[in-house]
């Protein structure tokens, strides 16, 4: 049962999963007696109080965060942002590109645990510093390797929520390639979620090069279809996931 408004006592509530409605993001809820509600990113207290829930549940983001010398600062403007944009952005990319394969290899894939990896999978950026995240310039060595733990860090927070193991697998590697020189590193035996992961990655490249950042203009359609073009390649991306990418695009980015 999905209920708009319920009473809550923000302890007791655990980050579910997320749905789409009407091409909307919406986080789903779950307090102590299993019932569920739906929240967009816009709730600074309830998140706050949530997220800092999941780093107590589990130990080792504290480690991570202390290994990077990182303040534990919960950043729910960036998530509040995330939801309304990129994630959103990001998930109808990546449905839309699952879609448009054909039927052999769209079978390899669980369409309904794309849809919610991609709609939490930067959900890490969260505790990533604003200074590094909003920075109008090239990361140096440093900021890069703080910037790349948050989708370890989008894990971590989701492994205690219930979330299922395919979501959070994706979640986890959403900036992995074909050659598995991206990060974090995939372990060996880890290749059944390869289309998967290369669904999302596609969407979350094309919908950011398709926003404007602090450092950037938004890149036009072709601009961004070129640029993923040259990963295709360097043997980074599938040729399936990438025509994929160019029909949606031209059908629906205009
Ligand atoms: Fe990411
Ligand atoms: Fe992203």
């Amino acid at each position: 049962m999905l209920l708009k408004n319920p009473k809550r006592d923000e302890k007791q509530l655990c980050l579910k999963g997320a749905v789409q409605i009407n091409h909307s993001s919406f986080f789903v809820y779950e307090d102590k007696d299993g019932r569920k509600f739906l929240k967009t990113g816009g709730d600074e207290k309830l998140h706050k109080s949530i997220v800092q829930k999941m780093i107590n549940l589990n130990p080792h983001i504290a480690r991570i965060l202390r290994r990077f010398h990182i303040k534990p600062l919960i950043d729910t403007k960036t998530l509040n942002e995330l939801t309304c944009g990129h994630m959103n952005e990001t998930c109808n990319i990546a449905i839309g590109v699952y879609s448009l394969l054909s039927g052999d290899i769209k079978e390899r894939v669980n369409p309904a645990s794309l849809k919610e990896a991609s709609m939490l999978h930067d959900l890490g950026k969260v505790l990533i510093p604003s200074k590094i995240l909003n920075k109008p310039a090239k990361l140096n060595v440093k900021e890069r390797k703080i910037m790349n733990i948050h989708s370890t860090l989008g894990y971590e927070l989701l492994k205690t929520q219930g979330v299922k193991p395919e979501v959070l697998n994706l979640i986890k590697y959403h900036h992995q390639n074909l050659q598995h020189s991206g990060y974090p590193v995939l372990p060996a035996e880890n290749t059944s979620s390869d289309l998967g992961v290369q669904i999302i990655s596609i969407a979350d490249k094309y919908s950011a090069l398709r926003e404007s950042r602090v450092y950037r203009r938004r890149l036009s359609r072709t601009e961004a279809l070129l640029i993923l073009y040259r990963e295709v390649r360097e043997g980074k991306i599938m040729p399936a996931v990438y025509n994929a990418l160019f029909k949606y695009a031209e059908m629906y980015d205009n």
